[in-house]
């Protein structure tokens, strides 16, 4: 198989696993209010995350990588659709490209198509100052995404296992670099633990990435020939990774949270908002539309999701999206079990 099959088989391995296990997005309930004051038409879902002007919560987050026709299409694709939509998106790991250069096609072709929309670069943890550097200007991107993304490395046969030097790294980076710097997960969420600490190295923007939708370790088991399976179900459920989040940065204005992971539609994305996070991401649902019904139906399911956004605000009563923030909610079952265990009131 060529590096580029590979990246085609690993987009359809990540799409293709078993999914229909606990959400724990179900478990969130926002409380109705039948009084409403606002006029749907006049409503207008951008907002502004520190220093992002975004016309829409939504993004496509970090996906396609690697060079390749197949990746190139996807990631034109993918732009087009958030060109028209007028949503971020998030390009996946430029790690290769950066060593590869003949591979940067697959993530320049997202900048050509799209001059003037918001573009997130993204480069592992294992990257230094000017790999970073050299991944914002291939995009001229707007933020750097850096992936953690322990657990993927360690179920991954060839993975990295010296993770020594990674925090300084990130600190190198977020200290160096102008625009923001997200820090995200893959698929396994952060704890309260993870987020006070990368905000003491000076961290404004995370993107918890949660457990709940794409796995990493369903995914990169599949290739092993003795799976750790045990691992299967590891990680920290979205909602919750957003309330660990957000309950460490409670008096923090200048900390940004970030919610993906598992997200399926708007109203998921809307509950990742009254937990507590500015903006939403998502990747593998996204994708899958794309690959099965085109291009299309990748926009006509980006303006259904504003139209559930928008819907859920003239129900709360949400001048902006930021009014989502702290709307009254009721947790049930294993969600509310975990928060009450780790979170004080
Ligand atoms: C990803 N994801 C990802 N993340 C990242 O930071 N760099 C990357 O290169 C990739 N690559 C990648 C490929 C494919 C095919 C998928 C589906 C996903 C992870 C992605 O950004 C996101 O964090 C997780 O997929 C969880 O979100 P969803 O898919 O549940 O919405």
């Amino acid at each position: 198989m060529t590096r580029s099959e590979r990246k085609i088989d690993h987009i359809h391995h990540a799409l293709g696993h078993e999914r229909n296990f606990y959400n724990h997005f179900d478990d969130v309930n926002i409380v109705h209010q039948s009084l409403a004051r606002l006029d749907f038409n006049q409503l207008s879902i951008d907002t502004k995350v520190g220093e992002l002007n975004l016309s829409s919560p939504l993004f496509v987050n970090a996906m396609t990588g690697g060079g390749g026709e197949k990746t190139e299409q996807i990631n034109r694709d993918l732009a087009l659709a958030a060109k028209e939509t007028g949503i971020g998106m998030a390009v996946g790991s430029q790690m290769s490209a950066i060593k590869n250069p003949e591979e940067r096609r697959t993530y320049e072709v997202v900048r050509e198509v799209n001059p003037e929309g918001i573009v997130f670069a993204n480069v592992g943890s294992e990257a230094d100052a000017k790999q970073a550097n050299e991944a914002i200007d291939m995009l001229k991107a707007n933020a750097l995404q850096i992936h953690i993304n322990t657990l993927q490395e360690m179920i991954m046969p060839e993975g990295d296992r010296d993770f020594t030097d990674r925090l300084k790294k990130i600190e190198t980076i977020v200290k160096e670099i102008e625009i923001p710097v997200i820090i995200k997960e893959v698929g396994f969420g952060m704890s309260k633990e993870t987020v006070e600490q990368l905000y003491t190295i000076g961290v404004r923007y995370v993107d918890v990435a949660g457990l709940g939708g794409t796995n990493f370790s369903r995914v990169e088991n599949r290739r092993r020939d003795k799976q750790l399976e045990s691992f299967n179900n590891w990680g920290i459920p979205t909602p919750l990774s957003i309330i660990e989040a957000t309950h460490t940065a409670h008096d923090r204005g200048d900390f940004h949270i970030i919610g993906s992971g598992g997200i399926r539609n708007g109203l998921d994305g809307v509950k990742a908002m009254v937990l507590g996070s500015e903006a939403f991401g998502m990747a593998g649902n996204l994708l899958r539309v794309l690959l099965e019904d085109g291009k299309e139906a990748l926009v006509a399911e980006i303006c259904h999701i504003h139209q559930e956004i928008k819907i859920a605000m003239m129900l709360l009563n949400a001048n902006t999206v930021r009014d989502f923030k702290g709307k009254p909610y009721v947790l049930y079952g294993r969600t509310k079990e975990w928060k009450e265990q780790r979170i004080s009131s």
